[in-house]
């Protein structure tokens, strides 16, 4: 299949690439930079939808980029990148001769409210009590396309683990250096799920023709807390993992509203995408950490 995808330049979008190329997928990245295999945001709203079977949106300003104050002029960066991309992913598809078959857009289970005792899965309530959430809730609301000519499915992902990138790469050094350890109390629910995961999923959802709606984005064994996580990391590593990160630092460094996301957590359950077939390859910690850090 022609497959186009907004955003598919950074940490999740280059190894869904490799994976859809592998199974025999065209892609195309909608970007900011012209290249070769890419077309610019300009040049969709100029020109419109180029053929294409299935459309993905990936594109977001790193939330976590500790060089960025937390700041109105960076929270507007934030959501203007989610929305507006969606958004004109969204007209281009409803207004092509030929419109695509599917349109999947990943967000986040920042939607569901942190909590240490609710379990969350796809149908639970949320997406109306913090930033995040509402983001969440702006950004899929965004991706609505008027008809049902095109199949239309959201990924809420959760911390994606991977090599190269992402929340692990902040976070590889000083653990390798025995310096990590819990962030906050540790109590804190971890959502996790590998990057060979997340691009299985968006496969799944782009080939198998009954996926719609709602995935959750996590593993199955995603009840760890922050502090089994660390422990689980210090273990893959050989290294002790004891020393604790201070709130406090934590929200001196993203400041009060965006240390949430570090500090607190949510228990999700992907039960719908279980329940839509799809077979996890990491489905535990422990082998998940090994890969990433081999
Ligand atoms: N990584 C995670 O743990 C995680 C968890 C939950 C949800 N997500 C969501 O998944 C999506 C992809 O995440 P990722 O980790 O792959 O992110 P990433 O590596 O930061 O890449 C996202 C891509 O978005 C584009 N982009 C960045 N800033 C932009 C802006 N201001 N305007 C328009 N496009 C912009 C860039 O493409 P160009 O430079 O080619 O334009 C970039 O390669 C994001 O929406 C993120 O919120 C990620």
């Amino acid at each position: 299949m022609r497959v186009l995808v907004g955003g598919g330049s950074g940490f999740i979008g280059t190894a869904l690439t490799q994976l859809l190329k592998a199974r025999g997928h065209e892609v195309t990245l909608v970007s900011r930079q012209p290249g070769p295999s890419r077309i610019t945001w300009n040049e969709l709203s100029r020109l419109g939808l180029p053929g294409c079977d299935v459309v993905i949106n990936l594109a977001g300003e790193n939330i976590l980029n500790p060089l960025r104050r937390w700041n109105e002029t960076f929270q507007k960066e934030v959501l203007a990148s989610r929305l507006d991309t969606t958004h004109m992913l969204a007209e281009a598809i409803s207004k092509a001769s030929q419109p695509p078959r599917a349109w999947i857009l990943v967000t986040g289970v920042a939607y569901y409210q942190p909590s240490l005792t609710e379990e969350y899965d796809e149908d639970s309530p949320g997406g109306n009590f913090d930033f995040f959430s509402n983001l969440v809730t702006k950004w899929e609301a965004a991706a609505k396309l008027p008809g049902d000519s095109t199949r239309q499915v959201v990924v809420r992902s959760g911390i994606v683990l991977g090599r190269g990138g992402g929340a692990i790469g902040h976070m590889l050094l000083p653990f390798r250096m025995g310096l990590g350890g819990p962030i906050g109390s540790g109590h804190q629910f971890f959502p996790w799920i590998h990057i060979g995961d997340l691009a299985g999923i968006l496969n799944h959802a782009l080939e198998a023709n009954h996926v719609q709606g709602v995935l959750n984005g996590v593993a199955p064994a995603s009840t760890t807390t922050n502090a089994e996580f660390a422990q689980a990391l210090g273990a893959a590593l050989g290294r002790p993992a004891f020393i604790p990160v201070p709130s406090t630092v934590v929200q001196a460094i993203f400041g009060q509203e965006r240390a949430i996301m570090l500090l607190e957590g949510q228990k999700v359950i992907p039960r719908r995408t279980l329940a839509t077939g799809y077979q996890y390859s990491f489905p535990e910690l422990g082998a998940a950490l090994k890969d990433v850090i081999a």
